[in-house]
């Protein structure tokens, strides 16, 4: 392990961009499928990894939604919570805000309660287990319409006590924010956390939309908010904290190389960054591979590191009692030596 694989390895840290489903592995994926009864098109483990080339977002999100098509059970909902965490306890991560995509599920006659019952099962008691905290945020798919976010706001409504937020995530380009408008309204007076995916591949102005119009906590992604000097200067002033995801920017080709990945201009303009993985199963890493090829490909320093990782505290949704312990533990880690 090189040194700044083990500096990464042990850093305590949060993931606040996670796609459940986007952390279905290709060998679960066949294990589902096989007990499931549903058939796949691949042939082998090594013909889904050969298909993950993806040319841009929407691109992925075809193969996205035809990998889910596996997950029917509460058992298998559980599961694949169940594996994320214990992937990701290896990473010291020790606190995850995770998204679910309801309407990809309800559509094809899986019912909300059977989504969120497996998925809050493994965080409560999986979580406990591994120590690692949680807070459940369900997405809206914004290339639907708004009266089907609104259908999936209602089926949410008897289990609101085991969802922390909303956020807005599928096809960026031609749906902004601004479409969203009334049910994230709503979402406020129910009290709910609100996120929102915003210049990934969507200009500047929808990252605006999603701050002043849906109101937004925070943002998914938001590379292009640098493309407006004014945003940035807002981004900073007003510490929104951003969730960045390089290997997704890579892999979606957001960023030709990872050379080129805007987080150190984003650390520099003092924006409240943060690294995540998005989709893991589908991106070729997880959180800590995207820190460490993150660190590698701009020379970011141990000091870089660390103020990711208490930024992901600060922009979690943790009371600040809770960020203030973490960003405590983050600095007696990064004063020991670590080989
Ligand atoms: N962007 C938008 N929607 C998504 C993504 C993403 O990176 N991953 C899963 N759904
Ligand atoms: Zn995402």
């Amino acid at each position: 392990m090189s040194t700044l694989e083990a500096f990464v390895s042990g850093l305590p840290k949060a993931e606040l961009h996670l796609h459940i489903e986007g952390s279905l592995e290709p060998e679960q994926m066949f294990e589902f499928a096989r007990r499931n009864g549903v058939s796949l098109p691949y042939e082998s483990v090594a013909d889904i990894r050969a298909a993950y080339e993806f040319s841009d977002l929407q691109d992925f999100l075809d193969i996205y939604y035809t990998g889910m098509n596996v997950l029917l059970t509460e058992q298998d909902f559980y599961e694949l919570t169940e594996a994320y965490l214990r992937r990701v306890a290896g990473d010291a991560v020790r606190h995850v805000e995770i998204f679910f995509d309801p309407q990809a599920h309800t559509s094809r006659g899986v019912e909300f309660e059977t989504v969120i019952n497996g998925v809050t099962r493994a965080l409560k008691f999986v979580g406990h287990e591994l120590g690692i905290s949680s807070k459940l945020i369900m997405c809206f798919l914004r290339h639907l319409s708004e009266e089907d976010a609104f259908n999936a706001l209602a089926s949410a409504e008897p289990f609101l006590h085991m969802i922390d937020g909303v956020g807005l995530d599928s096809s960026e380009l031609g749906h902004p924010p601004s479409k969203f408008a009334n049910v994230f309204s709503r979402a406020t007076e129910l009290g709910l956390k609100k996120v929102a995916h915003a210049g990934e591949e969507g200009p500047a102005e929808y990252v605006y939309e999603a701050i002043d119009i849906l109101k937004v906590d925070r943002i998914d992604h938001g590379n292009r908010s640098l493309e407006s000097e004014v945003l940035v200067k807002r981004l900073a002033e007003e510490q929104i904290a951003l969730t960045v995801c390089p290997l997704s920017n890579l892999k979606l080709r957001v960023v030709s190389r990872l050379q080129d990945h805007p987080m150190k201009s984003m650390l520099d303009a003092g924006l409240l960054a943060t690294i995540n993985s998005d989709d893991p199963s589908y991106f070729g890493g997880y959180i800590n591979d995207n820190y460490t090829r993150l660190a590698t490909a701009l020379e970011l320093t141990e000091g870089d590191l660390v103020q990711c990782a208490k930024n992901s505290f600060t922009g979690s949704f943790l009371p600040s009692e809770k960020v203030k312990q973490f960003h405590s533990e983050i600095d007696s880690y990064a004063s020991r030596k670590h080989t």
